[in-house]
């Protein structure tokens, strides 16, 4: 498991990239739909842009 960048729904940085890269997201909604990330106290939702700004 690598970094966790939610911790309220534990998720990690692996996941959040593969479900980018194979589902072609560019926006944080698709990421917590896809992931569930960022659907909770949403503290890491920049670090969830952080990663779309990378990955796309
Ligand atoms: S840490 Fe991701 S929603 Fe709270």
């Amino acid at each position: 498991m690598s970094e966790t960048i939610c911790n309220c729904m534990n998720v990690d940085r692996e996941t959040i990239v593969k479900a980018i890269k194979e589902k072609n997201l560019t926006t944080v909604e698709e990421v917590q739909d896809a992931t569930t990330a960022g659907t909770g106290c949403g503290s890491c939702v920049p670090d969830i842009e952080d990663i779309l700004a990378e990955e796309s």
